[in-house]
């Protein structure tokens, strides 16, 4: 049942256009779908034989060039509809219905609340009408909307309003005309009750365009901002790549029951409420940075995704990680200078780190393309998207931002209006660089982070300095051995005070050039000799990270806290210190093990009073380098998981930085404080974020006045991201009143469901204190309560996959009773929403990685599922499969 990239074939009919009349009812909505279809001349395979995807759906009639079939000339199974005989240009007519209130998968047309809502991708389209549902068809859009006015007073489709006008008995109707081709998982259907922030805007060539941004009436106060992301997106595109919007319209839509983040349907994007809707009150810092991200990525699809769209699926990061690139690029420039853009920088690397890096070391490891899949649904992942836009900054480290760009612009020229590989962006890069690419492609076969150890030697007679690099990319499923990588590998060598010195490679005549030298590693082993130094420089490996690699260079503790407060390269710098954390906490891990005590080791503890102190730095970098590195990313270093250990390891050496900086911790906090009104933007927003560190710094050292402060700071807040925050201390503190606190937000988030979500999972992300509940027990209790449901993804994301995935320590508890919750909920949610269950059972995937105790009990779950997998859906059943035997 698996489906291999090398077996794409063309399609066998192409559909010019298609005309889809609808019938809107919550329970039965009839789909009239007229299509003009004919051969396709480029396909292998002549038979006339048209065949439909179709799902979940009810056939009633089909009729080719007007004449009805009679059910014995065409074929219907559980997912196709074959119609042979269409061997010329013909008109088929399907009519069909299916049930959008039952459709709790949330694809297709499905119920949100009292409002209809879509998303088709990938193959959710197949459950609106019989199709040729495949990125490949490209078809002209014609959509009648016809729906009782009340229950559905706004309809929205792809496109230009062509008209619109009462029927009788209450219903109305709307005709919607989508000039671009596109494939049916860019259609999208919206009906309901909702209002709309309007604003008109005029583009670089000089049209007027109309924006909209749709919600629920009660929310469209909290639409300014996205309006607002919207607005410097277009702006962005048309100055940074050149690229319009090219239609009059362009809407947004927000909904709270949806699988993901958010849909770039041409010219009617849907967004999961969480990216769409903020104010003071129910949007952190967090929040407003995201929308505007996410507002921007799904706009940039525009372009890359829609205008330019895919052959199959295994070409996903085409769009994905070029996207992500995209959207990256787009919220650096919105911070500013350098140093500011580093921040945008590092949160990248760290959401690789704890995300990507697992997946690479674990059995769904996949090259940024695939090769095959069961379940395209289970592609979305952090490889094609997150790695993805790695490697396509890699290009432009490599080729340079200007050739570069001259590679983009031909491929969006070239490529308009088609549905490509992978290849032709490479080979857009190929012509404007007069470079091969050969080598560089292996980042779209390979799965696997590259090790690149590095091994340096002195040599104080001769005054050289030689770096010893190594690539080596361990194994992963279906690929045991790798070939090396090009990796563009950015090097400098700093003095004594972090200034970067002139190099020249032994044997090169050019005069030493001052600054970061790129090298380009393209064998398992090269050598690097420099010379013309005064004395032994500290390299400064991978600046700005810019391969998606793991660095090995064993690196002293002294070595380390130079870096982190001397290179002068800001992501380096970061780096440094969370490398320096990493290794003093990883003492302790060993140092428990061995049932043995060890001190946490002065020059950390100096390191991060010298950062506090350090007047250059921007609060908002503070914030990022003095937080320890997550229990995930620490846990993903270790040989062997063991999450209880890393905990305690963490809590340790957090207790002895705040122990020694107690008062500078305060202090801090105090002094970071911002008054006035609420600003989510950056620079407030960094101070925010390094107040509260330096709260929860002073709350692990238990100081009496830290809780006073931070219960403080809850009531008297003034925006989200602080009251948050502090309930988030509040719950996992000693403090015996912190129920109160948390039946206290509860009372005032009640009626706002991104603030319950909040609230689900501050409870699902604690630690409990001996002789409290375990939070385990916890999760249960809530998912007992009106305030959660597993037919909401929101919910679900909040609360239990908060659990899986962001509180290792008590989620893999020894006794197992994480597991067994993780199965009972796989299991619920797989006859709920298959996708959302997927995601789900991939929290246990890496269950190998863990000590032997946790590693059986996790197996045990494991296996109780899949010996039920006659029960469950494909997905679910390709993640059992890939982590029993992979
Ligand atoms: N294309 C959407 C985005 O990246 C995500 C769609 C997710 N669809 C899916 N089937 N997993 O913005
Ligand atoms: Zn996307």
């Amino acid at each position: 049942q698996s489906i291999h990239r090398r077996d794409y074939r063309a399609p066998t009919h192409l559909i010019d256009t298609v005309k889809l009349e609808f019938d809107l009812d919550p329970e039965s909505t009839a789909v009239i779908n007229t299509m003009a279809v004919r051969p396709n001349p480029e396909s292998a395979v002549a038979d006339g034989i048209l065949t439909l995807q179709g799902e979940d759906l009810t056939l009633v009639s089909v009729s080719v060039n007007g004449r009805a079939l009679s059910e014995s000339e065409y074929d219907l199974t559980k997912t196709q509809l074959r119609i042979p005989g269409i061997t010329s240009a013909s008109e088929v007519t399907i009519v069909n219905r299916f049930n959008p209130t039952a459709n709790t998968a949330l694809s297709g047309i499905y119920a949100s609340g009292a409002n209809l809502m879509s998303q088709c991708e990938s193959q959710g389209f197949r459950r609106i009408t019989y199709y040729l549902d495949r990125p490949d068809v490209l078809a002209r859009f014609t959509v009648v909307i016809r729906a009782p006015k009340a229950l559905y007073p706004v309809l929205l489709s792809n496109g230009n309003r062509k008209e619109e006008r009462d029927l009788d008995d209450g219903r109305h109707m709307v005709v919607w005309e989508d000039p671009f081709p596109k494939p049916s998982y860019l259609f999208a259907l919206v009906a309901g009750r909702l209002a709309c922030r309007r604003e008109t805007m005029r583009v670089s060539d000089g049209r007027s365009v109309t924006l909209e941004v749709w919600v629920e009436p009660q929310d469209l106060e909290k639409t300014a901002h996205t309006m607002e992301s919207l607005k410097k997106a277009i702006r962005w595109d048309e100055s940074r790549w050149g690229l319009p919007l090219d239609l009059d319209d362009f809407k947004i839509v927000a909904t709270n029951d949806f699988n993901f983040g958010a849909m770039e349907n041409k010219g009617l994007n849907i967004f999961n409420a969480r990216y769409a809707l903020a104010n003071p009150a129910v949007a952190t810092d967090d929040d407003y940075f995201n929308i505007e991200s996410v507002v921007g990525h799904e706009y940039f699809h525009n372009w890359t995704g829609n205008r330019v769209t895919l052959r199959d699926w295994f070409q996903l990061t085409l769009k994905e990680g070029l996207t992500v690139f995209r959207d990256q690029e787009f919220s650096a420039d919105m911070l500013g200078e350098a140093s500011a853009r580093a921040v945008q920088r590092i949160k990248d690397v760290i959401r690789l780190r704890s995300a990507q890096f697992p997946e690479d070391a674990g059995p769904m490891a996949h090259p940024i393309r695939p090769e095959s899949y069961v379940e395209i649904n289970n592609f979305y992942t952090t490889t094609v998207y997150e790695k993805g836009a790695e490697v396509i900054r890699m290009l432009q480290t490599l080729l340079g931002r200007e050739t570069f760009r001259k590679g983009f612009d031909d491929y969006i020229r070239t490529n308009d209006g088609k549905a490509v590989t992978c290849e032709a962006f490479l080979e857009a890069m190929e012509r404007a660089s007069g470079r091969s690419l050969e080598q560089f492609r292996l980042w779209y076969a390979q799965a696997g982070t590259p090790r690149v150890t590095v091994r340096s030697r002195w040599d104080e007679a001769t005054h050289t300095f030689a770096l010893e690099v190594t690539q080596t990319t361990p194994p992963t499923p279906g690929q045991a051995a790798k070939r090396p990588f090009l990796i563009p590998f950015p090097v400098a060598l700093l003095d004594a005070d972090g200034n970067k010195l002139p190099v020249r490679l032994l044997g090169e005549d050019a005069a030493p050039a001052p600054g970061t030298r790129m090298f380009e590693l393209t064998e398992a082993s090269s050598t690097f000799v420099f010379t013309g130094l005064a004395a032994c420089p500290v390299p400064s490996l991978n600046r700005g990270f810019a391969a998606p690699v793991i660095v090995e260079a064993n690196e002293s503790l002294e070595t380390l806290a130079f870096l982190a407060s001397k290179d002068r390269d800001p992501f380096n710098r970061w780096d440094a210190m969370q490398r320096l954390m990493g290794e003093v906490i990883r003492r302790q891990i060993h140092a428990r093990l061995l049932k043995s005590s060890e001190d946490v080791d002065r020059i950390l503890i100096d390191a991060v009073g010298a950062m506090l102190d350090d007047e250059t730095l921007s609060p908002a970098f503070k914030a990022l380098a003095l937080e320890l590195p997550s229990e995930k990313i620490l846990g993903e270093r270790e040989p062997l998981i063991d999450p209880q250990a890393v905990h305690v390891a963490r809590e340790t050496v957090m207790t002895a930085i705040a122990k020694r900086w107690s008062t500078k911790f305060l202090e801090t906090a105090q002094a970071m404080q911002v008054p006035g009104d609420y600003d989510p933007s950056a620079e407030p927003s960094g101070r925010r974020a390094l107040m509260n560190l330096c709260l929860a710094y002073a709350q692990a050292n238990s100081v009496p006045r830290a809780l006073i402060m931070i219960c403080d700071q809850y009531q008297t807040a003034n925006n989200l991201t602080n009251r948050l925050a502090a309930l988030k201390m509040i719950a996992s503190s000693q403090s015996p009143r912190k129920n109160e606190f948390l039946v206290d937000a509860l009372q005032s988030w009640a009626a706002e469901p991104l603030l319950v979500n909040k609230w689900l999972s501050i409870q699902a992300g604690a630690k409990a204190m001996p002789g409290e509940t375990p939070i385990v027990e916890r999760v249960r209790q809530l998912m007992q309560t009106e305030f959660f449901s597993l037919k909401n993804p929101n919910k679900v994301y909040a609360l239990l996959l908060t659990f899986f995935t962001a509180n290792p320590n008590e989620f893999h508890s020894l006794d197992g009773s994480g597991y067994q919750l993780w199965a009972e909920a796989v299991m619920e949610l797989n006859r709920i929403n298959p996708q959302v269950a997927a995601r789900c059972a991939r929290s246990l995937e890496n269950w190998r990685r863990y000590t032997p105790a946790l590693a059986r009990l996790q197996h045990e779950a494991i296996t109780a599922l899949w010996e039920r997998r006659e029960e469950l859906d494909s997905s679910v059943v390709e993640v059992l499969d890939k982590a029993l035997h992979q």
